[in-house]
C-alpha cells in the first residue's frame, strides 16, 4: 500500500470531532477505498483542555493552527474552524502556499474568498475541496462538478439550510415556538456559531453562491443574492399556509435570465410557500434537497442530511479520499469545475419582472376601512387578489392578521402596492411577503 495521506485538522468542534470519529471508526474501509491510510498528524483548536469525548493523545497539538501549514509531516490541511476571514483564511492561504491540499467545510470563507483560493490552488497544483460546505452530507458539489459536468444548468433551487428547515418543519409539526426549536437545533450541532447566519438566510446564500459558480460557470457573486430569513415567520403564518395547502420552507433559487437580452444570473434565498404536492414540501428536519435542471440530464434531485457531525464529516472525508487517490487538482482539477480564469462574471438579474403568486401577511389595526385601504392599494398597483382572509386576533392586543394570496403577476406589482401602503397608520408592522413556489 502507498504511503499514508498525513493530515492536520484545525477545529475540533461538531464537525472536527466528527471527522476524527469517522476516520478512526472506518479506518480500514477508507484505506481500502483510498488505496492508502489517512493518518491524522496534528490537531488544533482554541482550548487544549476541553473534553471533546475523543482521545487526542496520539496527535500533535498546535496552539497556533496557522503553523500547521508549514509542518513537514502534513500533506493536506483540513480547516473546520469557520469564519469568512481571520485564522481560517490565514490557514487556508498558508496551506496552499506550502503546497498542501486544503479541505474545508467553511461556506462563508468559500463564498467570500473561494475564487482567490481556487486560483492559488490551481497555480500550486494542489487540491481545494469543499464538499462539506454545501448541503452537509449530500455529494451535490461532486454531482454538479462531475456527474452533471456535460450539462448546461438552467435552474438550480432547493433547501440549503438544515437549521431553518428543522425550525420550520418542527414548528409545523409540533406548534412549538421559534426560540425553543432554534435552541434544539443548536444543541444538535446544526446551527452556525452565530445562528443569525442561519435564520437570516446568510448561510443558505453562501451555499447558493457557491453552487451557482459551479452550476453556471460564473464568478461567485454572494453580494447579489437577494436574501431574507425566517425570523419574522409566525406560528400563525405556518397555520395559515397549511390551511391554504402549503408548507413554508427557506428556499434558495438561482437561474439564468436573459429577459433584457443580456445573460444575467438571478439568485435569491427567501422563505417560500411550497405546495403540499411539491417534492420539497416533504423535506423535513435538518434535511437538505437540491434540484438542478440540466439541458440533457433533465431534473436531478439531491437529498439527504444537510447538517450535523456525521453527515458533514462524511463529506469532509470523501474529499480526503479523493486526495489520497491522487485527485490533487492542477489544470484538470479546477475546484469550481472551470478554471478561475475561464469563469464569467454574470451581471445580477433584477426580480421585478418575475411572474409569480405571493402570500402577503399584514398585521393591521382592527377597525373599519382597513381592508378597503389594502385592497385599494392592490387595485392601484394592478395586483389581482386570489384570496383574502382576516382571521382571529394577532399576537398583539387589538391588532389582527390579514392574509392575502395574489394571482400570478409581476413581483414589481406587489412591491408597488406595499409602497403605496408604506407609512399607513393602519399597518402595525411591515407586511411579510413570501412567494409561492411554482413547478
Ligand atoms: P464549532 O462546533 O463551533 O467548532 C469550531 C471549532 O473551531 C472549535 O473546535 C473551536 O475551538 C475552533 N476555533 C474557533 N475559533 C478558533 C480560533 N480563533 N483559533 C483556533 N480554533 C478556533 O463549529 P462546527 O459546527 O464544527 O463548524 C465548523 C465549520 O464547518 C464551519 O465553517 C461551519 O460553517 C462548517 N459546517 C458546519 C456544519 C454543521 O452541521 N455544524 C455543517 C457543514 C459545515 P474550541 O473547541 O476550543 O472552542
Ligand atoms: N448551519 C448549517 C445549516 C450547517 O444549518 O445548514 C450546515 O451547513
Amino acid at each position: 500500500m502507498a504511503k499514508p495521506l498525513r493530515i492536520a485538522l484545525a477545529g475540533l468542534g461538531t464537525v472536527g470531532a466528527g471527522v476524527i470519529r469517522l476516520i478512526e471508526t472506518n479506518a480500514s474501509l477508507i484505506a481500502r477505498r483510498a488505496g492508502r491510510t489517512i493518518e491524522i498528524t496534528a490537531v488544533s483548536a482554541r482550548d487544549r483542555h476541553k473534553d471533546r469525548g475523543i482521545d487526542l493523545s496520539g496527535y500533535a497539538w498546535e496552539d497556533d493552527m496557522t503553523a500547521m501549514a508549514a509542518r513537514d509531516d502534513v500533506d493536506a490541511v483540513v480547516e473546520l474552524v469557520g469564519g469568512a476571514d481571520g485564522p481560517a483564511l490565514t490557514l487556508a492561504r498558508n496551506a496552499i502556499a506550502h503546497g498542501k491540499s486544503l479541505v474545508t467545510a467553511n461556506k462563508a470563507m468559500i463564498a467570500h474568498h473561494g475564487l482567490e483560493l481556487a486560483a492559488l490552488s490551481e497555480q500550486a497544483r494542489v487540491a481545494l475541496k469543499f464538499e462539506a460546505a454545501v448541503a452537509g452530507g449530500i455529494p451535490v458539489i461532486k454531482g454538479l462538478r462531475e456527474g452533471a459536468a456535460a450539462n448546461a444548468i438552467e435552474r438550480l433551487y432547493g433547501i440549503l439550510n438544515g437549521t431553518c428547515n428543522f425550525i420550520l418543519s418542527t414548528m409545523e409539526d409540533t406548534g412549538r415556538d421559534f426560540a425553543d426549536v432554534l435552541a434544539e437545533a443548536q444543541a444538535k450541532g446544526y446551527a452556525e456559531a452565530d445562528p443569525g447566519f442561519d435564520i437570516e438566510g446568510t448561510d443558505a446564500a453562501h451555499k447558493l453562491a457557491i453552487l451557482s459558480a459551479i452550476a453556471f460557470g460564473t464568478r461567485i457573486d454572494f453580494a447579489s443574492v437577494e436574501t431574507a430569513g425566517i425570523a419574522r415567520i409566525l406560528a400563525a403564518d405556518i397555520a395559515q399556509a397549511d390551511a391554504l395547502g402549503y408548507v413554508i420552507r427557506l428556499i434558495g433559487i438561482a437561474e439564468t435570465d436573459a429577459a433584457d437580452g443580456t445573460n444575467r444570473l438571478f439568485q435569491r434565498v427567501q422563505p417560500y410557500l411550497v405546495p403540499f404536492d411539491h417534492p420539497l414540501a416533504h423535506v423535513d428536519g435538518a434535511t437538505n434537497a437540491v434540484v438542478a435542471e440540466g439541458n440533457f440530464s433533465g431534473r436531478l434531485l439531491f437529498q439527504g442530511a444537510g447538517a450535523g457531525d456525521g453527515p458533514t464529516a462524511s463529506a469532509v472525508v470523501a474529499d480526503l479520499i479523493d486526495i489520497a487517490r491522487g485527485d490533487l487538482g492542477g489544470e484538470a482539477g479546477a475546484p469550481f469545475s472551470i478554471q478561475v480564469a475561464e469563469m464569467e462574471a454574470m451581471p445580477p438579474a433584477p426580480s421585478g419582472h418575475r411572474l409569480g403568486r405571493a402570500y402577503i401577511r399584514f398585521v393591521v389595526a382592527d377597525r373599519p376601512g382597513v381592508l378597503a385601504e389594502i385592497t385599494a392599494a392592490m387595485r392601484d398597483a394592478g395586483v389581482s387578489i386570489e384570496s383574502l382572509i382576516q382571521k382571529g386576533r394577532a399576537e398583539t392586543e387589538g391588532d389582527v392578521l390579514v392574509v392575502m394570496v395574489t394571482h400570478e403577476g409581476p413581483e414589481s406589482g406587489v412591491r408597488e402596492a406595499l409602497r403605496l401602503l408604506d407609512g399607513s397608520a393602519s399597518l402595525k408592522e411591515a407586511p411579510l411577503v413570501m412567494q409561492i413556489l411554482g413547478d
